[in-house]
């Protein structure tokens, strides 16, 4: 089974797709995570962000890897290439490059194939921006999560305080800003709700009652197609 959800930067997705995956013992999938590799690795063999034909080369060549435990829902290592990258997709510099390769449209080609082949075969929690709309459009379970901007900005600001970045609330909402605009008016698979998926606004709501949601709609697609609940 599928569960994808989607949403803007801070929306609560990450947090809650991963507990969501431990609970219905699915494995996580964060796209974000596979977009920000590329875009450390662009940075590192300082290739020009708008360049696609470089990006893109760079997107077929490597591979984007999680290193997952037996069993473990959330992996312990990403890797693009021989690259370990954990670390290094976390940091503002990160943040304000991934838009940027995320617009291009071969990149994305390349990074949708690289999604799908993760996913085969497995049951899985897929975290994005364009996951029920074009990477998984069969998902049996779709969600689009939202919260309001200052929300947003509010949890990346302690997230990144917490991984040792010292950052203004003010200049996280307007790094957010800037990538939803970016993000929402692309040409290719923008940020947008899919017709069928459930919107939640997390903005009131604690991680667990989002998560409660989330399974609610596992059991209830699961007996939709007369399997267990
Ligand atoms: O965690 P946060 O919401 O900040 O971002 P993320 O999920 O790690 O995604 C980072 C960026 O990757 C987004 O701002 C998009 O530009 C891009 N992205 C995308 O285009 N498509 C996806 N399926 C996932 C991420």
């Amino acid at each position: 089974m599928i569960v994808a959800i989607d949403g803007p930067a801070g929306s609560g997705k990450s947090t809650t797709a991963k507990l969501a995956a431990e609970r219905l013992g699915f494995r996580y999938l964060d796209t974000g995570a596979m977009y920000r590799a590329i875009a450390v690795r662009a940075l590192a063999e300082r290739l020009d962000l708008d360049d696609e034909a470089g990006v893109t080369s760079l997107a077929q060549r490597e591979r984007v890897l999680f290193a997952h435990e037996e069993g473990s829902a959330l992996p312990t290592r990403v890797t693009i290439g021989a690259h370990d990258v954990t670390a290094a997709i976390r940091t503002p510099e990160a943040d304000a490059a991934v838009s940027h390769v995320a617009r291009l449209a071969r990149v994305r080609e390349a990074m949708l194939a690289q999604q799908r082949s993760i996913a085969e075969g497995r049951d899985v929690v897929v975290e994005g921006r364009d996951i029920g709309t074009v990477v998984f459009p069969q998902a049996e379970v779709k969600v689009y999560l939202t919260a309001s901007p200052h929300e947003r900005a509010r949890r990346r600001t302690a997230e990144q305080a917490e991984r040792g970045h010292a950052v203004e609330h003010e200049e996280v909402l307007e790094s957010i800003e800037r990538r939803d605009e970016i993000d929402s008016t692309r040409e290719v698979a923008p940020l947008q709700a899919a017709e069928d998926a459930v919107e939640l606004d997390s903005t009131e709501l604690s991680v667990d009652e989002v998560v409660d949601a989330i399974e609610a709609l596992v059991h209830s697609a699961r007996s939709a197609a007369g399997g267990p609940r």
